[in-house]
């Protein structure tokens, strides 16, 4: 099959809507590849943070993006080695990533790493540009998202369910700055693809979701 047969799902949407886990389930259902592009933002915000890298110099930082020593092994995403599953879900590592993702020589230097993820049979990518930049030609596009407060609620529990410590005063604050760097950065911005389906899922499971993307995807075949 060549690369641009292999069907692609891009489910983009805001912080803490959902679509990590959705496109996950989706992904376990199909048989298909996954990926979590947001997770390759914390990586290289944890590299940068670790190293003591100048956090204003872009070049630097979009350095240590393209030469990420990253593995991925199921379920743990390993860093030269280190399992650092846990580690890049810390909110100071999130914020981070929120910034250093606006800059356009990052985001160029896991460009190419994206697009190596799409391998038959079929790929669910996850993140906040898979229908408008990376993978503009994806077979189905989905926009997941969820109003702020039922998003940080369940930012809430994912932290507390993780072990780490959390404010929902503070989770409010930080979700709002981090849709608003999203959506009005001037690189990828935050916005549903052309052709998207929108999938508002405040008052919706999981479960719920997961059997709507799936049958998006079932009416394109
Ligand atoms: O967990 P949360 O949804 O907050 O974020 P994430 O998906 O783990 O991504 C971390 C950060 O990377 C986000 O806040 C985005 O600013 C950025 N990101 C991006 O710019 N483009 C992507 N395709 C994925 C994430």
């Amino acid at each position: 099959m060549t690369t641009s047969a292999i069907p692609v799902i891009a489910i983009d949407g805001p912080t803490a809507s959902g679509k990590g886990t959705v496109a996950h389930k989706v992904a376990d259902r199909l048989g298909f590849h996954y990926l979590d592009s947001g997770a390759l933002y914390r990586l290289t915000a944890l590299s940068a943070l670790r190293r003591g890298a100048d956090l204003a110099d872009e070049h630097a930082l979009a350095k240590l993006a393209e030469h990420l020593p990253v593995q991925f092994a199921g379920a743990e995403i390993l860093l030269a080695h280190e399992n650092v599953s846990h580690a890049i879900r810390a909110e100071e590592v999130g914020n981070l990533a929120s910034k250093i993702a606006a800059l356009p020589a990052v985001r160029q230097a896991l460009f190419a790493l994206q697009l190596s993820f799409r391998k038959a049979p079929g790929l669910v990518a996850d993140g906040r540009d898979m229908g408008t930049v990376i993978f503009p030609h994806a077979k189905l596009k989905v926009f997941l998202t969820a109003s702020t407060e039922a998003r940080a609620q369940r930012r809430y529990k994912q932290l507390i369910e993780k072990g780490i410590s959390a404010n929902m005063e503070d989770l409010l604050s930080d979700l709002q700055a981090r849709d608003d760097r999203d959506t009005h950065r001037a690189i990828a911005p935050l916005v549903p693809a052309a052709g998207a389906h929108i999938l508002d899922t405040s008052h919706m499971t999981a479960d719920q979701a997961i059997e709507e993307v799936l049958a998006w995807y079932a009416l394109t075949k």
